[in-house]
């Protein structure tokens, strides 16, 4: 059983009127030349020695860390309204905009409605179709690959993946190679904004620096890719080349929707969504394959588990709810590796969070990567088990102690998607192929706004003829 302390539900252990702990760390920098050495390792040790809520100072800000799942509960359920997202999302503005996962108050709302239409259980049901076209046509690819024995290097293969599943379902768009295009601005720009958050004094971006000219084209890529899709979907709505797949998905919704608003106020939407929808969940799944490669008797439960329950055929959607083991495999990837692993919200007014005084303007800080590792919270919070998930032994996902969609209202819109596209990804690969990795490899969580496995290449072992 992985509950190992009951108290972290309630707030009574406070006492009246306190302060968090405060790491005050180096004069004008505070925290951040250790913290940037190796965030990951920084926060789960910060998490592990000073419990519940600590406050750390980056530069002129100062961050409280909270660890405590009741205290992350308040902040984002019990009084949600009082906190928004914080400055550090700003590094995020130049690409998402003013797009859902930046806007706030009724733009958000409105956004939120919009989209959360598109994501209705009847529309999921639909889009398993397309999930399992785009994971086929992988396949193929790789069986090519495999025959020429050539490595896969895992995380641009799960970003081509969930990407053209994503412009699929949502936007009805085939993609023909516009992938790379993708992948390379898109990790441009989330590292820079990484750097950005960590750093205490950055220079400008008007700068003309070899990286600001880098990002600056970045964007201007992902601009022609979504400005591109936008006027497509128009042009094809005026003339008999319109496609009836297309009528009612997100693009359609969102393009109604506008009221008005700008082409920009449009282009944020769709980026937003392109990038929420198919970087995590490419790094959830890469991070699978790297756990599932280090623990083999757990690749053959998964294996045997798909055998039973599909004896081979693809899953249709009542499917994947039987697939019980491989779902907690999946689970238990994602506590270890949240891929959005760490985010923050400011208080609007004065708050207290049950004794702890919170002023207003008071940046607070949720890390999943840290809380899921907690001692206080998890057996063995360092150890691969995917059995502490298992439905039959309790309530395992406990929320705000297992939170890697964040929860609340704001939480995830696309997590059944993304569950859903995960699970049809796993049987489809454990079905054709093993994945072993290469030896000598040396991965490492590479932290950026998103948690990417680094050095993550791996050999393909088909296991039939098809
Ligand atoms: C394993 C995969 C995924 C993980 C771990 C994940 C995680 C998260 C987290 C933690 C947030 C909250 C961020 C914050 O408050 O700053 C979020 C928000 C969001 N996610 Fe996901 N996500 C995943 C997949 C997806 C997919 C597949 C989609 C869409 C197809 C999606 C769409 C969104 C949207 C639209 C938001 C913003 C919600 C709002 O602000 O109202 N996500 N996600």
């Amino acid at each position: 059983m992985s509950l190992a302390v009951q108290e972290f539900s309630t707030l009574d252990h406070l006492q009246g009127g306190e302060r968090p702990p405060e790491l005050k760390g180096w004069p004008l920098v505070g925290v951040l030349p250790a913290l940037r050495r190796d965030p990951l390792r920084f926060f789960t040790r910060v998490a592990r020695q000073h419990g519940g809520a600590v406050t750390l100072r980056f530069g002129p800000d100062r961050v409280v860390m909270l660890n405590d799942p009741a205290m992350i509960r308040h902040v984002l359920q019990d009084n949600r309204l009082n906190y928004e997202k914080s400055k550090f999302y700003d590094m995020m503005r130049s690409v998402l905009g003013e797009g859902i996962f930046l806007a706030e108050g009724d733009d958000w709302l409105h956004q939120r409605k919009t989209a959360a239409r598109g994501f209705q259980g009847c529309q999921l049901r639909r889009m398993t179709e397309a999930m399992q076209t785009a994971v086929d046509e992988m396949l193929a690819r790789w069986r090519k690959q495999a025959a020429v024995e050539a490595p896969l290097d895992v995380v641009p293969e799960m970003m081509r993946l969930t990407l053209d599943i994503v412009m699929r379902t949502l936007f009805s768009v085939h993609l023909q190679g516009e992938h790379e295009q993708v992948y390379v601005a898109m990790t441009r720009v989330l590292r820079d904004a990484e750097r950005r958050i960590w750093s205490p004094f950055v220079l400008p971006r008007w700068l003309p620096t070899a990286n600001n000219r880098a990002v600056k084209d970045a964007l201007a890529s992902l601009d022609d890719f979504v400005y591109g899709l936008i006027a497509r979907r128009r042009a094809a709505a005026r003339s008999a080349e319109h496609d009836p797949e297309s009528e009612g998905d997100l693009l359609d919704l969102m393009m109604a929707n506008q009221n008005g608003r700008s082409d920009k106020a449009l282009r944020d939407q769709v980026l937003s969504m392109i990038l929420a929808g198919h970087e995590t969940t490419a790094n959830g799944l890469a991070w699978t394959w790297y756990l599932l490669s280090l623990h083999p008797e757990s690749r053959r439960r998964v294996k045997a588990e798909v055998e039973s329950v599909l004896g081979g055929r693809a899953p249709d959607f009542a499917d994947l709810s039987k697939l019980t083991y491989t779902r907690c495999v999946l689970d238990e990837a994602l506590r270890l590796y949240p891929p959005l692993w760490t985010f923050s919200r400011t208080a609007v007014a004065d708050d207290r969070i049950g004794e702890l005084d919170i002023p207003a303007g008071t940046n607070v800080m949720m890390n999943m990567f840290a809380v899921h590792r907690r001692p206080e919270l998890w057996d063995n919070p360092e150890g691969f088990d995917p059995g502490r998930f298992d439905p039959e032994t309790g309530d395992p996902r406990r929320r705000f102690a297992y939170f890697p969609f964040s929860d609340g209202p704001r939480s995830c819109l696309g997590e059944r998607f993304a569950i859903l596209e995960s699970l049809i990804a796993m049987v489809g690969i454990v079905q054709n192929f093993d994945l072993h990795l290469l030896s000598g490899q040396e991965v490492k969580p590479e932290p950026m706004i998103t948690l990417r496995p680094s050095g993550l290449t791996m050999q393909l072992v088909p296991l039939r003829e098809s």
